[in-house]
């Protein structure tokens, strides 16, 4: 919740990217990086404020949306040391180009410019540039705060990575899924007695990536891929009241009936008939 105060001064805030603004603030450097992704997922990256507390949980404890839109976000964010920033991210699209400001709490005035350039159709470059609004007194500080931002910034990275690249083979799979042709099928998961029975076993079928699970004595099946961003589901333990939870942006889906638990995003994808026959494991896959 935000107080009084915090709602006035996010109002005061502009939702556009002022290029000029870079001239009345102190440079102290940058962070350069080459990243095995596309643009679009990289500025859909950029936009997707919900996956902070999740992805990268190292840094942030939690988020409170503000406002969003097609010009990026604003929001409160809870530090993972404690205290919170308000933040806003503001992006030119057109020029692959996003700005994050803190505008109150710790680190208030830095101002964080970023341009991804295109390399090839699965690389980009991002040169992450670092402002603050005056000198400071001391050099030695400057260097140290860069320090601080630049590895701050790797660590960011290096989480995007496997959200970024799992997100467009997530989205690549979809495609191949939709164009495969889906006869009837029974497909072997495996033995039922050598099946690992604490873990999700993953199966691709010609219609979606399937879960194969042990749970309340029993084998089911669930989509492997989140209905919200196509995150995956393979990793997440079953909690006490039958739930999934995914690692992106952490929405809750009931095993049992595959709905969202909270109303954020449709439910699971249905999944194939799970069969046993003669102590093997099978996925009915309907044509
Ligand atoms: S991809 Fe966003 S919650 Fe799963
Ligand atoms: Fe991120």
């Amino acid at each position: 919740m935000l107080t009084e105060a915090e709602q006035e001064i996010s109002n005061a805030r502009p939702n556009t990217v002022d290029h000029a603004s870079v001239s009345d603030l102190h440079y102290i450097g940058n962070y350069k990086r080459a990243l095995p992704t596309n643009m679009a997922r990289m500025i859909e990256n950029a936009y997707d404020w919900e996956h902070l507390p999740y992805v990268h949980a190292s840094s942030f404890a939690g988020i409170d949306l503000i406002d969003c839109g097609d010009w990026g976000w604003r929001a409160k964010i809870g530090l993972h040391g404690g205290g919170y920033q308000l933040l806003d991210l503001l992006v030119d699209k057109a020029r692959d180009y996003w700005v994050s400001t803190v505008f109150a709490g710790p680190g208030k005035g830095i101002q964080i410019h970023t341009q991804a350039s295109h390399l090839s159709d699965d690389e980009i470059e991002v040169d992450v540039r670092f402002y603050i609004p005056e000198p400071l007194d001391d050099p030695a500080m400057t260097t140290q705060l860069h320090a601080h931002l630049a590895d701050q910034y790797r660590q960011l990275y290096d989480e995007d990575i496997d959200l970024m690249s799992g997100r467009q083979s997530a989205l690549d799979d979809l495609k191949r899924w939709r164009a495969g042709e889906n006869d009837e099928a029974l497909i072997l998961v495996g033995d039922a007695e050598t099946l690992d029975r604490t873990k999700a076993n993953m199966v691709e079928t010609e219609t979606g990536r399937f879960c194969v699970r042990f749970w309340n004595e029993t084998w089911i099946a669930h989509s492997a891929v989140c209905p919200h961003l196509l995150g995956p589901l393979g990793d997440s333990e079953i909690g006490p009241n039958g739930e999934i939870t995914c690692p992106w942006h952490g929405y809750k889906f009931d095993l049992a009936t595959g709905e969202n638990i909270g109303g954020d995003c449709k439910a699971l994808a249905t999944a194939p008939r799970v069969e046993v026959r003669d102590g093997r494991v099978y996925l009915r896959v309907e044509g």
